[in-house]
């Protein structure tokens, strides 16, 4: 280890395996561990220290020694600028071993729970085009390359249609091509770029909040129709049907077309007034014979074909049986409720956004099922003592909260309700195994499955089976 003054560089560390969010961990000689940004496991590394802890450091590479055999040639032209996939310089193969050793070690770590079965992770088929849905902003700003910048050449237009740059909300990588979605999403998305450049409409500029486009968000279903909505800083009739009108008619895919006027401070669509310029304005997918109605603002899981395959896992897991009383926490548009519900005597689902409460009750009736029922609220505030009292006990009861896991008040909640079985689906399993290291006492952990939802990142999705002991 080289130190001067503040600046700490760490020499010749390899780098073992993968940590939270996708770091490289290695250690130092001393045996402290290391935690890289910027390689890969596999890597050997000199690295500068941005953090000294007392347990780790958290460091950034400087120069990779010797490359990772794991290493794989990235196969887009943005990698490394734009935020989206960061693992794709590791093979796909590795990307799932570290996936399944982290699930495993926070389980064992953080839950400090021993003694269960880890299955083997589900691998994505697709690799690559599994997204269904993708958000793209436009800019007056485009993110220049270190190339641009150095050659002091003017660049013309800096009117871009891709991503944020990480760290740097105002500047937008200009998207030449993208792998997470099929054609015609990046066709869609440089015909509406180049017209929009071609007739003069101002891309949003995001430091003075003025402009007209502001984002473009893609979303398709399994039948391969598309669902466009265009947010729009402000209204330019003429403008706006024009752009509408050249999209419908280069791409006949689209099934419908709906827009937002939004001249808040910021992008999200919850809280926005969508008009349907065509079609119906929302799209049909159809699970293993249900139907669910998405809109622009539901929450549909992105990936289809492993959401496919989480529902039918959680389904077997959770081993339901026609007496069976179910909850349903965190339900969202009530999926893994109307999954449940064909096996089940009755399905309780609670959810705190009540648009997607709505769709769930929506979706039970396209589906004909009539043994379950919604609530609206947050689950601390819902799933009570009182609620409880007033409602079946549950025979089992699945969980799939958001990223922060459940508040304490919920696990408490439900280890009065006692049931006998408890699946919990997870997409962090940090949080995960904090909650289930509440539990322990009084559940077994008999077995995990990790989930590979988002190949080329290294988020991975959990479903953990528990018993009552
Ligand atoms: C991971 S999603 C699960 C969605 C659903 N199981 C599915 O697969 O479509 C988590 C859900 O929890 C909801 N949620 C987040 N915080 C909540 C809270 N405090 N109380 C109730 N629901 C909450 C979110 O709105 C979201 O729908």
């Amino acid at each position: 280890m080289s130190k001067k003054k503040k600046n700490i560089i760490l020499e010749n560390i390899k780098l073992i395996s993968a940590g939270a969010k996708g770091v490289a961990v290695g250690k130092t000689e001393e045996g402290k561990t290391v935690l890289v940004t910027g390689a890969v496991p596999g890597d050997i590394v000199n690295a500068r220290v941005k953090k000294a802890k007392s347990k780790y450091y958290e460091a950034e590479v400087l120069e990779i020694l010797e490359k990772s055999p794991y290493r794989v040639e990235p196969k887009c032209i943005h990698f490394g600028v734009c935020g989206g996939c960061k693992w794709q310089n590791l093979s796909y193969e590795k990307q799932l071993d570290f996936k399944q050793e982290e699930v495993y070690n926070n389980i064992k770590r953080i839950g400090g729970i021993e003694n269960f079965e880890t299955l083997p992770i589900l691998g994505s088929e697709e690799e690559y085009f599994y997204r269904n849905k993708m958000e793209f902003s436009f800019s007056n700003a485009r993110w220049l390359t270190q190339f641009e910048i150095s050659s002091e050449e003017n660049f013309g237009n800096k009117d871009a249609l891709g991503f944020h740059i990480p760290g740097m909300w105002s500047k937008i990588l200009d998207l030449k091509e993208c792998f997470l979605q099929e054609e015609p999403s990046n066709e869609m998305r440089l015909a509406v770029r180049d017209y929009a450049i071609k007739n003069g409409l101002e891309f949003y500029d995001v430091k003075n909040q003025e402009g007209f486009l502001r984002t473009f968000m893609l979303r398709q279903n399994s039948k391969g129709e598309w669902m466009v909505l265009f947010q729009l800083y402000r209204e330019e009739k003429e403008n706006r049907e024009n752009l509408f009108n050249f999209v419908l008619e280069k791409f006949p895919q689209i099934k419908t077309l709906v827009f937002a006027i939004n001249s808040k401070g910021n992008d999200s669509v919850y809280d926005l007034d969508i008009q349907t310029y065509f079609g119906e304005g929302f799209l049909y997918e159809e699970m293993d014979g249900l139907q669910f109605k998405i809109g622009p603002k539901s929450f549909f899981q992105t990936n289809y074909k492993q959401a496919l395959n989480l529902y039918r896992k959680t389904l077997e897991f959770a081993g339901i049986t026609e007496n069976d009383v179910v909850y349903d926490l965190y339900t969202g548009t009530g999926t893994i409720a109307q999954y449940i519900a064909k096996k089940a005597k009755y399905v309780i689902g609670i959810e705190s956004v009540q648009e997607a409460i709505d769709a769930a009750k929506e979706h039970a009736k396209l589906n004909g099922l009539e043994n379950c029922e919604f609530h609206c609220g947050d689950m601390k505030d819902v799933f009570t003592e009182e609620f409880l009292a007033n409602h079946p006990k549950a025979d089992v009861l699945v969980t799939d909260p958001p990223r922060d896991g459940m508040h304490q008040k919920v696990v408490e909640q439900i280890l009065k309700l006692a049931p006998k079985k408890i699946v919990y689906v997870s997409c962090n399993s940090a949080t995960q195994a904090r909650d289930l290291a509440l539990m322990k006492d009084d559940y077994d952990l008999v077995k995990i499955l990790p989930v590979d939802m988002f190949p080329q990142t290294h988020h991975v999705e959990n479903i953990a089976l528990l018993i009552k002991k």
